[in-house]
């Protein structure tokens, strides 16, 4: 099959913003204790940090990490994790029913995540906190000193403020599972009313307000209008969260489903811009979908697991080769739509739904979608293009006209280079494809790397690094046209200088 793709640095989607490729660290499961934190591991620093664990998110280039949750958020009180650890309270967590012993807290956290040259997305608690409890951490992080907050930092160690920039208002707040759950119009007054509070404390914040936990929630829409209506002034994005899974075992339904993502993303936007009209308002609600990802192989188990235990393994999904295809899809969506999503969180970072697993005192490991993860990251920095492709489509279970290729093109100008990423959702047919580029001068193949002709249920294991990327030759550069072939059922990066 044939797919023609046409490139000009004059048709733009937007600069992305590398606030894009956030992950997600919450305290649930593995995550954090026995994730990050493990005190005793043969590679673990002076703090109780593994280093090995260090190691691979750096390499995972994630700019942002949303903290400390997630369902966990709304039961959370961030003033149990500051101050000497030994008079920090071991507390139920009741979202997870898990014992979190706190011995990671804010300093802890932040400090690693600089050490990761990552940025900390915060959120406050909106579920059983109040306003004062989202003014008293703005204070306790942001301002510079000579209060009661400021300085309690001060003496807990921080002399210079963490400097938050990004912060949430609360977690899936329409989900009935939330602890304090509310109404929209009773959660749109909270977060406004507390993000007015924030902003008075350090006016140089952004805030996310919380849109639908997915799109399937039955208020879905209706909840996002009436949020925005309350808190528009006061905020700058809107959250969206959105898993998907193969549970009908229907692979070319499977990797459609970065089509609902798109539909998600297109219809947040629609109700943002709709709210602004009806306000007459200057101001553009921008998107921020900081939990996506494939969830639903470890559903089971975590279902079996025993309640009250400190880091159970729940949440553990391992990961096969067609998520890694589904996570390239769905990356490629983002950066579709990157002039109205600034923000997104692959949730989560590590052995809770996660690109990277550890075993306790053991080694640590990148699962199959740690690959165009990493690879978008590093290389989707710039500008991305208007994806111009001409390709045949195909009908799947739920979707209809579904291009076998999914793919989008970056150009970074500071690099001088220009990125291809591209999914062939096609089982039998390899593409043929070829990329016509105009007003961007281009010289050379850097690289084209392909993950593909592994079995679709291909999963790593420590020690088993099997599903990965591969260099391909079968490209070549024409002057101004780029033609490769694209296997069956693979994920390609073109870099071209
Ligand atoms: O990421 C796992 C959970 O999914 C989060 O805690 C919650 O926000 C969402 O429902």
């Amino acid at each position: 099959m044939d797919a023609k793709m046409r490139i000009s640095s004059d048709y733009r989607v937007s600069e992305i913003d590398k606030r894009i490729y956030g992950s997600f660290v919450e305290h649930m499961g593995r995550c954090v204790y026995e994730g990050i934190y493990e005190p005793g591991h043969k590679d673990a620093d002076e703090k109780g940090f593994r280093n090995d664990v260090k190691e691979l998110v750096a390499e995972l280039n994630v700019p942002l990490l949303r903290y400390p949750g997630g369902n966990f958020l709304s039961g959370y009180n961030w003033e149990d994790g500051i101050g000497p650890r030994e008079d920090r309270p071991r507390r139920l967590d009741l979202a997870w029913k898990t014992i979190e012993t706190n011995e990671v807290g804010l300093h802890e956290f932040i400090e690693w995540a600089e050490e990761v040259n990552s940025e900390v997305n915060m959120a406050v608690n909106l579920g059983t906190g109040d306003i004062d409890d989202a003014r008293r951490i703005v204070e306790y992080c942001n301002f510079p000193g000579g209060t009661e907050l400021s300085d309690l930092r001060i003496r807990n160690g921080r002399e210079k403020p963490f400097a938050i920039k990004t912060w949430c208002l609360g977690n899936e707040m329409d989900g009935p599972w939330q602890i304090g759950q509310k109404t929209a119009e009773d959660y749109g007054k909270l977060a406004a009313q507390a993000a007015k509070l924030m902003k008075l404390v350090d006016d140089s914040i952004e805030l996310v307000l919380c849109g639908s936990s997915s799109s399937e929630m039955p208020t879905f829409a209706s909840w996002e209008a009436e949020v925005l209506d309350q808190a528009y002034e006061y905020v700058d994005y809107i959250s969206l969260h959105r898993y998907y899974g193969n549970q009908e075992n229907d692979i070319s339904n499977y990797l459609a489903k970065s089509l609902d993502m798109d539909n998600f993303i297109k219809s947040v936007v629609a109700i943002a811009d709709y709210v602004k009209a009806k306000k007459k308002s200057d101001k553009t609600i921008n998107l921020s979908f900081d939990e996506w990802n494939v969830w639903y192989h470890s559903n089971e188990e975590t279902d079996n697991t025993e309640p009250w235990q400190v880091a159970p393994p729940i949440l553990q999904d391992i990961y096969n080769f067609e998520d890694a295809l589904l996570v390239g899809c769905l990356l490629i969506t983002l950066l579709k739509n990157s002039d109205r999503v600034k923000i997104a969180c692959l949730a989560q970072l590590v052995n809770v739904i996660a690109p990277i697993m550890t075993e306790a005192e053991g080694d640590a490991w990148k699962q199959t979608i740690f690959y165009p993860f990493q690879q978008v990251s590093d290389y989707g920095r710039g500008i991305a293009l208007t994806p111009n492709v001409q390709v045949e489509s195909y009908d799947s279970t739920d979707f209809k006209n579904v291009p076998y290729l999914e793919s989008i093109s970056v150009l970074n100008e500071e690099a001088k280079e220009l990125v291809i990423f591209a999914v062939n959702r096609s089982q039998t047919e390899a593409i043929n494809f070829e990329a016509q580029i105009s007003e961007i001068e281009i010289s050379s193949v850097i690289e084209f790397s392909q993950m593909s002709g592994f079995d679709l249920k291909d999963i790593n294991e420590k020690n088993a690094k099997r599903v990965q990327p591969n260099e391909s030759k079968e490209i070549e550069l024409d002057g101004q046209k780029v033609q490769a072939t694209l296997a069956p059922l693979s994920w390609n990066m073109i870099r071209i200088a």
